[in-house]
């Protein structure tokens, strides 16, 4: 079973409590999430492998420790995700971005894949899918269905908040992706919307309504 992290450093639950206040506005709303998806990169990135290098410093020359050089990509869900790829890459400026675009079918309610743009070498890098919400679970469900497909085999999800119904169905749909949120909240209302969340991340981060 895929483990859930919630990622609950003082700095991120100070950041998120900012960006759930209905009177942020687009402008903070955009500059915090970035930050927040900054700091989560910090804790997502933690057991990435290093290796011995020597460093000439101006004393000496020493041992030393460096990236061993793992391939890591991003991979928002468009559009709320890419509130969140700046953060990512200015932590990892290496990681490739892929896109995938995905709609809510108004008839079904199911969402449906429109656009995917990987890195060609997708089944060697670990994929940080970013999502600023689950909710359902259905759109981060049908990501990892079509990079998988693809030939992804590493794949870590990061949100900042989620419900627990949408942690239970990816947990239950794709078991081997581990979850890292900064919240997890109670749950969905009649609406859809995670209580109690943020609003619409989307619009709240693009400034639509
Ligand atoms: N998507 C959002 O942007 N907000 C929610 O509360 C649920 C899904």
């Amino acid at each position: 079973m895929g483990q859930v992290h919630v990622m609950d450093h003082p700095l991120i639950q100070h950041k998120l409590t900012i960006i759930r206040d209905k009177a942020t506005g687009t402008k903070v709303f955009r500059e915090v999430a970035d930050e927040i998806a900054m700091l989560m990169a910090y804790e997502i990135t933690r057991d990435l492998e290093l290796e011995d290098t020597m460093v000439e410093t101006p004393v000496v020359t020493a041992k030393a420790k460096t990236l061993s050089g793992k391939k890591l990509g991003v991979v928002p869900i468009l559009r709320a995700g890419l509130g969140m790829v700046e953060g990512v890459v200015n932590m990892i400026p290496a990681a490739k971005v892929g896109h995938i675009g995905m709609y809510r079918d108004e008839t079904t309610f199911e969402p449906v894949e429109y656009f995917i743009k990987m890195p060609s070498d997708i089944s060697e890098r670990t994929l940080i899918v970013v999502d600023p919400m689950l909710a359902t679970g259905g759109s981060a469900i049908l990501a990892m269905d079509a990079l998988k497909k693809r030939g992804a085999t590493n794949i870590k999800f990061m949100c900042m908040v989620a419900a627990p119904e949408g942690v239970k169905a990816l947990q239950e749909k794709h078991p081997d992706v581990d979850i890292y949120i900064a919240a997890l909240d109670e749950g969905l209302n009649e609406d859809g919307y995670i209580v109690p969340g943020l609003g619409d991340a989307g619009d709240r981060l693009f400034g639509t309504k």
